[in-house]
């Protein structure tokens, strides 16, 4: 199988300096694009600046904003099998980028940010690669993955929690719930990001076959 997957934070910069982000580690997609490797899949890992190194024998290609992700992925996926956008892309840039360093000033100023597109959202309806979109929650996960699973028209999304500092976000380990298009829902208790993977690259392999024994 193919796989392309996207990992870490975006950064958007403000001036030369200075840029919004989040505390995305890239622990997490870096780990499912190791343990696809381990089963001989080809991977491109697609990455935002990550705090880890790039697992040996995946292609990374090396991003900085949610506009480069987004170019980035729509060249990559029409080769591929599975899409599995793990990145933690940044909602909002600022509206004007700086070329200049901006000055400190004595009052207070605002600062006016723009959304970035939404990856997911932009890909086309109808494709014929699955589509795995991740949701990070601090409340609501179950009722906030299904509307990202439906509005984000994934074939399954993976939740977890980021409100805790033992799992999810810069942690080594993680708990997810995955939900599926069919309506069916399978968790992973918790357990080392890359235990987590190969558990997920196991659901994602079966997910394939699948799809490939519905087309023939
Ligand atoms: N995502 C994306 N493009 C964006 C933002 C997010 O493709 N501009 C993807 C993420 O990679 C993830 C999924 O959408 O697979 C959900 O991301 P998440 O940050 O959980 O949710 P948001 O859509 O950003 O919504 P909110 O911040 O309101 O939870």
């Amino acid at each position: 199988m193919r796989f392309v997957v996207t990992a870490g934070p975006t950064r958007e910069p403000l001036d030369p300096v200075r840029f919004i982000s989040n505390r995305s580690s890239g622990k997490m997609g870096y780990a499912i694009a190791e343990a696809a490797r381990a089963q001989k899949h080809e991977v491109t890992l697609i990455s935002g600046p990550a705090t880890v190194k790039p697992p040996r024998g995946v292609t990374t290609i090396p991003v900085i904003t949610g506009d480069e992700m987004h170019d980035a992925v729509h060249r990559a996926v029409p080769d591929c099998d599975v899409l599995v956008m793990c990145a933690a892309v940044s909602d909002y840039k600022p509206a004007i980028r700086s070329a200049r360093k901006i000055k400190k000033r004595k009052s207070a100023f605002a600062l006016k940010l723009v959304p970035v597109r939404d990856i997911l959202a932009s890909l086309p309806r109808r494709h014929d690669y699955l589509v795995i979109g991740f949701a990070a929650e601090t409340h609501d996960l179950k009722k906030n993955a299904k509307k990202k699973l439906r509005e984000k028209n994934c074939d399954a999304i993976v939740a977890n929690d980021v409100s805790g500092s033992e799992t999810g976000m810069e942690s080594d380990e993680n708990e997810v719930a995955i939900f599926f298009r069919d309506g069916e829902t399978k968790t992973i208790s918790r357990a080392p990001k890359k235990n987590i993977a190969r558990e997920l690259v196991k659901i994602f392999e079966k997910m394939f076959e699948k799809s490939l024994t519905k087309k023939s």
